[in-house]
């Protein structure tokens, strides 16, 4: 770094935890970077390997880097106070959720009013904000008419149309092409598995569910997947890097995936559980692996069925559960064929939620809660 940049403490402060290739590549200059939408005009190989910062100095309300051999660096000061208050998290993993058991929770459902979610933006808010650290909400009083969870969806993204349709009825059907719609009791699961990329939110609107049986479980995986790694490092361990093929097939479609159960990111954070015992296929692999990987199934799914782990409670008519379909199980009791029980089931994606909740909170001024 040179002289000039040595004599101002809080200029070399500043810039001296960034690297000269940093800074080179994050030039908000009008020839490195579109004024009109902030991308970037070049690419990597475009720049030399290794610049050096020759000079650094402050002119004005910037921050002027020469550098060696080629370019003049512009870094608004504005634009260095954000990045230092700034994260790259992109809320997905365990950090910055609020992992749970079901007594967490206890009569502290996240809940809102159709209603109130339509007209009051910072209660949108909440509900989004929900579904991103808890991994759910529930609207009531959303009006029991067929489609309507279309136009839940709608409210924060975009509807995946999938073989399912773009909606599906979850009831008794005569020739079932999923145990979602018989009378079975579906145990704790993730849906989907066999899709890549996976839905990652699911929706579930009760149109009616009179039936005697038929409610409805919640099952954090993340918390699941953390207990696992507390307690059992090696099976979590061996579900975190076992592909394991899910497939779903009928006359019309055919889709496998072949993923591990527990997904982390580079640093080793969860980021997405998808188990789902019906669609799980045979694993092709050494035995050894094969015995290894039976042991860390069985140990995940123990820890999935701890009661103290399942929120319990019943869809009521109205109801539309929006959850992260790549975090949390869901499940259903059994229900007498007779009765009378009928939900419509609907995909979509979180990343436009967490948009929808990023536009919402800088619109409203709210800025994002600190999370770890
Ligand atoms: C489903 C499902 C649960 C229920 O449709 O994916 O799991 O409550 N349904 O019927
Ligand atoms: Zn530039
Ligand atoms: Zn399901």
């Amino acid at each position: 770094m040179s002289a000039a940049l040595s004599t101002d403490p809080t200029l070399t402060q500043r810039l001296g935890r960034r690297p000269a290739i940093w800074l080179r590549d994050n030039c908000r200059c009008t020839e490195c970077r579109d004024p009109r939408n902030g991308q970037k005009l070049f690419g990597i190989t475009d720049l030399p390997a290794q610049p050096v910062v020759l000079d650094a100095r402050l002119d004005g309300a910037d921050v002027i880097v020469d550098f060696a051999p080629e370019h003049r660096g512009v870094y608004p000061l504005t634009w260095l106070d954000a990045i230092e208050r700034g994260t790259t998290d992109d809320g997905r993993t365990e950090s910055g959720k609020v992992l749970w058991e079901a007594a967490d929770l206890d009569g502290r459902l996240p809940t809102a009013s159709w209603q109130r979610y339509l007209d009051e933006p910072s209660e949108r808010l909440r509900v989004l904000q929900s579904v991103r650290e808890l991994g759910f909400a529930l609207l009531q009083d959303v009006p029991t008419v067929s489609r309507a969870v279309l136009d839940v969806a709608a409210t924060f993204g975009y509807v995946r149309t999938t073989n399912y349709g773009d909606l599906f009825d979850v009831r008794v059907e005569a020739n079932p092409n999923n145990l979602a719609f018989t009378s079975s009791r579906i145990t704790p699961h993730t849906d989907n598995p066999y899709r890549d990329p996976v839905p990652t939110i699911q929706l579930l609107h009760c149109l009616q569910n009179a039936a005697v049986g038929g409610d409805s479980g919640l099952v954090d995986g993340f918390r699941a997947a953390a207990l696992l790694r507390a307690e059992q490092p090696e099976a979590f361990a061996v579900l975190t890097s076992t592909p394991v093929p899910f497939q779903f097939a009928d006359a019309d479609t055919v889709l496998l995936a072949e993923r591990p159960m527990i997904d982390v990111d580079g640093h080793g954070r969860i980021r997405e559980v998808r188990f789902n015992n019906r669609s799980i296929q045979p694993m092709l692999l050494p035995a050894e692996q094969i015995v290894a990987f039976y042991d860390a199934y069985r140990a995940f799914a123990e820890l999935i069925d701890r009661p103290e782990l399942c929120l319990n409670f019943r869809l009521q008519p109205g109801d539309c559960l929006i959850f992260d379909n790549v975090r949390l199980l869901h499940a259903r009791t059994a229900y007498a064929e007779s009765g009378a029980r009928h939900l419509q089931g609907c995909y979509a994606d979180l990343d436009s939620l967490y948009s929808a909740e990023a536009v919402l909170r800088a619109n409203l001024g709210v800025r994002a809660k600190v999370t770890s």
